[in-house]
């Protein structure tokens, strides 16, 4: 694998290299990355993956200084599930002056769900996203769908601003008992750590009742929330939406559930499809 820290480097070395996937992430990577990028590789000649802990999509609350940095185990595994290029600027080489122009996502798409606990954040995830296409120039980029309005933002980007880049989705990857892997699963003790798929199972129940047919989403969205409250948790929200753009469902159209909730410290998220 190679490893690029300059645009310019990386530019000259991606050039002529085929049909090129791209996976963007901020390190600290997790069995659900490494999916990612194996993933990748069935899309293109060449498998570019970056590392960049992105400041823009912090918010001032948000500890962009703890994130944590795990380079030398990140670029080993990267090496190990086939990458063929990473870029890993620093952050003089991504913002060597202030960023003043912007991504400004429709608000109707950030306000909501994740975008109303942290705002400006996908506006900074969206930034640096096109900065980073712009810089690697793919043909496919991977996104996971355990962040699955990132996603949405993302595919709303390219759409709107006829970027020619395919959006590929990745699937969750999970635990045996259904907890979805996160890096944040590090910070749960032992016994959150046993409490912890209940998010899951919460989400497949509603699944389960809503393709049976039930369209009462309230009263389903309040039963979970309810449930959760009962064993420890403080829900920050539980939610079916529509998955073009997790607005409240409107007619046929196809539908998500998507459910964030604080065990412990610990703030977890999670969504199936419906
Ligand atoms: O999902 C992430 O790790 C980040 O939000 C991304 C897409 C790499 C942008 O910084």
């Amino acid at each position: 694998m190679q490893i690029h820290p300059r645009i310019a480097e990386l530019r000259t070395a991606l050039s002529g290299a085929g049909r090129v996937a791209f996976v963007p992430t901020m390190g600290n990577l997790h069995d659900g990355h490494i999916a990612l990028m194996r993933q990748a590789r069935a899309h293109a000649d060449v498998v570019v993956a970056s590392i960049f802990v992105n400041r823009l999509q912090f918010g001032p609350k948000e500890d962009f200084d703890k994130y944590p940095r795990t380079f030398e185990n990140d670029s080993a595994r990267l090496n190990d599930a086939g990458v063929d290029f990473l870029f890993a600027p620093d952050e003089r080489e991504m913002y060597p002056s202030p960023q003043r122009y912007h991504v400004e996502p429709d608000p109707a798409h950030v306000n909501i769900l994740e975008g109303a606990v942290r705002p400006g954040h996908f506006g900074g995830v969206a930034t640096v996203v096109l900065k980073l296409f712009n810089i690697v120039q793919p043909d496919v980029a991977l996104f996971g769908k355990k962040d699955y309005q990132q996603l949405m933002v993302l595919k709303n980007m390219v759409r709107e601003l006829a970027l020619p880049i395919e959006v590929v989705a990745g699937e969750t990857i999970r635990a045996d008992d259904g907890l979805a892997l996160s890096s944040r699963n590090g910070y749960l003790s032992a016994a959150e750590r046993a409490e912890a798929p209940r998010l899951h199972r919460q989400l497949a129940m509603i699944q389960r009742r809503v393709g049976a047919g039930e369209r009462d989403f309230l009263r389903l969205e309040t039963e979970a929330t309810a449930e959760l409250a009962a064993h420890g948790w403080q829900p920050d929200y539980i939610a079916i939406r529509q998955r073009s753009d997790l607005q409240a469902p409107q007619g046929d159209a196809s539908l998500v559930v998507l459910g964030a909730a604080r065990l412990g410290n610990t703030r977890l998220i999670d969504n199936l499809e419906i």
